[in-house]
């Protein structure tokens, strides 16, 4: 079997490689938030949420978690509890899949929200999140104003359960702010074999004024972060651009 293959296996170690461990310090940093900002939220809806990552701590702990993500296979890999569920679908159709379901919260990590790359689609998109959201709207994405007009990374080698792997990526980013980008990706797997492939993802940031112009009148922007241990957001240092708006009615 090839771990690439097995889409949830996939993902576990494409992100342990990626994210640099970082998903207890991202998991700590959300629920900072949520007690800062929403103390009475109980259910959350984690768009784009994959495998669960974040979910699944969070759903250990106090909350009511829906994951919501276009790949069934990712899906599948969610451990579901009685406070853990998941709902396939994309961002374009959410309106369509969840209709008027609402929730507490609704988070989206990894810059995955910008994989919206139509216009209309991403104003729909934004439309369902303001008129469903009851309270808080976490909004994480890399700050692309630090980014390169074109950019190819060093190598990252890791090896995991007797799989090597060698990833490393380029992109091109447009002054729109659109990244063009793929992985390069190298697998030695346990039987020796290697395979190499490219796996293509393009990305559209969306600046803070536009996110404020998408939700509309009823949220405010309450804070910026620029990094997942809570450092403040600043335009030219920050790795990050997390964004949280609340409803102004609550
Ligand atoms: C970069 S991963 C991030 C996953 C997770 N939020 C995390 O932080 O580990 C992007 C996720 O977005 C999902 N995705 C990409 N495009 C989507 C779309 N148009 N609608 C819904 N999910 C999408 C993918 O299936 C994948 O799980």
């Amino acid at each position: 079997m090839k771990i690439y293959k097995d889409k949830g296996k996939w993902f576990k170690f494409w992100r342990k490689l990626v994210a640099n461990n970082s998903l207890d310090q991202e998991v700590q940093f959300l629920y900072q938030i949520l007690d800062k900002f929403a103390p009475n939220a109980r259910s959350i809806i984690d768009l784009g949420g994959g495998t669960g990552l974040h979910a699944q701590k969070l759903a250990e702990y106090d909350y009511v978690l829906t994951v919501f993500d276009a790949s069934k296979q990712l899906l599948d890999a969610v451990p579901t509890f009685s406070t853990l569920n998941t709902i396939l679908g994309t961002f374009e159709d959410i309106a369509k899949v969840l209709g008027s379901k609402q929730y507490d919260v609704a988070i989206s990590m990894w810059t995955t929200f910008t994989y919206i790359l139509d216009e209309t689609k991403r104003s729909n998109f934004f439309a369902w999140l303001s008129a469903n959201i009851k309270d808080l709207i976490v909004l994480d994405q890399s700050n692309f104003y630090l980014y390169p007009k074109k950019y190819r990374s060093e190598p990252i080698v890791q090896e995991v359960d007797d799989v090597k792997m060698k990833v490393w990526r380029e992109f091109e980013l447009s002054d729109q702010f659109l990244r063009t980008g793929r992985y390069h990706i190298e697998v030695k797997d346990s039987d020796g074999s290697v395979d190499k492939f490219i796996d293509p993802e393009v990305m559209q940031f969306v600046p803070i004024e536009n996110l404020q112009q998408l939700l509309g009148e009823n949220w405010e922007l309450v804070e910026t972060y620029g990094s997942y241990d809570g450092a403040l957001y600043d335009k030219e240092f920050s790795k990050r651009l997390i964004t949280v708006f609340k409803r102004k009615d609550v």
